[in-house]
């Protein structure tokens, strides 16, 4: 088959979250299974074009694309996914992607992605490449299988082609007025009342990709699940019902290559599960990166987030007091809402040798927590997938989380399975949404962190975890011929 992914981020070009990582590592695994596969994303002036080996097209050349009824030139730039012969094309049009972040609040921010995906459509036209499958990921990409068959019907080389939308996270929506709709040239009986882009007496680029793509899936199964209720479908539970026949779950994979600690090469000592001894290593060598004291008997517990609501830290604020009284110490790194910002800052010069905070974007420092901490938490009210608790089980870095989407999907709880007279939990997980719920948790890990047989068994439980992209990759192939069964269908 020959797919074409898009994707708002691909790591390592740009990177805000888990898409990056999923769209820097799914096509790679797809094209090992036998398929061609191409990628295609926005070129921010964000990365640098030539430490990442991009080449301009001069045979593509300029590409007109008209938003809002003026014209923009597009152009395209190449490089090959590392370590694949995967090929990635870049969508360049300087008016609207140079603006120093991936993603901003600026008000043309649906042309920006409308442009894009218009560019895409019009570099597979002049590729003359026919993808058997177009495979979109959350909003930014959401309204191709529509551009796709309304705008572009004209052209017969999409005739076969297939779409499938992967939601990553239903919160984030593309929520607009209609004049988005307008400035997409997309027929007004999509956006007047009733139509699958009308939302609220706006648009909604993700509700018209769940009625216009062939298939539908998300990142978990248990997330799959909770879409389809009003507390996490976040008014995509109707759509998703309406299309159930055609929705699935997936859970995603994660890449070994990057993120292990046999050959991690951002983390000093290295080890396996036959020999954990260079863990310890880390562990001090990051508490001395973070000027916190070391102490082998106190655990060190690591947070890697975004700092936004949906990750947890509303209950995490309320159980503040009730965590920092904990024999333990904290390594925080993240960025997003000033309110988290501004309490872990806080909570950091309240407790200097207790906690460390680092406010911003590290990929370097996320692999070092990885290794050096020993609890890793993620509170998370919903979680489509996650990746970081995958991480932690590999690098023996226990994680405590909420039991919702991936997260329950991945994170074995321990005292659970032990009341059943069995050993093979992984972490910690509770199910009320609370501070006290939380706090127990994180507190049932720092005990069992002082029982060190009980400890390293959890640690090796979770090592021993395949959470490899290869059988996700083979479920997306099957997923892709069910989207191809279903083109035909009309709207
Ligand atoms: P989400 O995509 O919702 O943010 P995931 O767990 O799927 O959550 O993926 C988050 C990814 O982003 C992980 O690879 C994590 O290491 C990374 N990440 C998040 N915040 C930071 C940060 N401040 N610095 C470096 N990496 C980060
Ligand atoms: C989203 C989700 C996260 C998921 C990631 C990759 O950002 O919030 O749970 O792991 O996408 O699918």
């Amino acid at each position: 088959m020959k797919i074409a992914f898009i994707s708002s981020e691909i790591f390592p070009y740009a990177k805000t979250g888990g898409l990056a990582d999923v769209a820097g590592s799914l096509p790679k695994e797809i094209a090992a299974l036998g398929h061609e596969v191409k990628v295609f994303m926005p070129k921010y002036n964000t990365f640098g074009e030539a430490e990442h080996g991009l080449h301009y097209q001069w045979d593509i050349g300029e590409i007109p694309i008209r938003v809002d009824g003026r014209v923009h030139s597009v152009y395209v730039h190449k490089a090959n996914l590392p370590g694949s012969n995967v090929e990635a094309y870049f969508i360049d049009c300087p008016h609207y992607f140079h603006r120093f972040r991936i993603y901003t609040n600026d008000i043309d921010e649906d042309e920006r992605f409308i442009v894009f995906q218009k560019g895409v459509i019009e570099v597979l036209q002049r590729l003359q490449w026919v993808p058997d499958i177009i495979h979109c990921n959350d909003w930014q990409t959401a309204l191709i299988p529509l551009l796709v068959r309304e705008n572009y019907s004209w052209d017969r080389m999409f005739d076969s082609t297939a779409t499938v939308l992967t939601i990553h996270n239903v919160a984030y929506q593309g929520r607009f007025t209609k004049s988005a709709f307008e400035k997409a040239e997309i027929k007004d009986k999509y956006y007047l009342h009733g139509g699958i882009g009308e939302y609220e007496g706006g648009v909604n680029f993700l509700k018209a990709g769940i009625y216009s793509a062939n298939v539908i899936n998300t990142v978990s199964e248990t997330y799959a699940r909770e879409l389809l209720t009003p507390a996490y479908g976040y008014g995509m539970q109707t759509p998703l019902s309406f299309r159930i026949r055609d929705f699935f779950g997936i859970l995603n994979g994660v890449d070994y290559n990057i993120w292990n600690p046999e050959t991690d090469q951002f983390i000093p000592h290295k080890y396996s599960i036959d020999d954990f001894s260079g863990k310890l290593k880390n562990k001090k060598f990051l508490l001395d990166h973070l000027h916190l004291p070391f102490d082998e008997s106190v655990p060190l517990i690591g947070i890697v987030s975004r700092l936004v609501t949906q990750k947890g830290f509303d209950i995490i604020a309320y159980a503040l007091n009730g965590l920092m009284e904990l024999n333990a110490q904290w390594v925080i790194l993240g960025s997003g809402e000033y309110k988290y910002e501004e309490m872990f800052q806080h909570i950091k010069n309240h407790y200097p040798d207790k906690v460390s905070v680092y406010l911003g974007f590290n990929n370097e420092l996320s692999h070092l927590i990885e290794a050096g901490a020993d609890i890793f938490l993620m509170p998370s009210y919903y979680e489509p997938c996650g990746l970081n608790q995958i991480y932690s089980l590999k690098y023996g870095t226990v994680p405590v989380v909420r039991k919702t989407g991936g997260l329950a999907d991945t994170v074995q709880d321990w005292n659970e399975f032990l009341a059943q007279g069995k050993e093979i939990g992984t972490g910690y997980s509770f199910h009320d949404y609370t501070a006290n719920a939380l706090i127990h948790s994180v507190q049932r890990a720092v005990n069992d962190f002082g029982l060190k047989d009980v400890w390293t068994k959890i640690q090796l439980n979770g090592m021993r975890m395949d959470y490899s992209w290869k059988r996700s990759a083979e479920k997306y192939v099957e997923l892709y011929g069910k989207s191809l069964k279903n083109n035909g269908k009309k709207l």
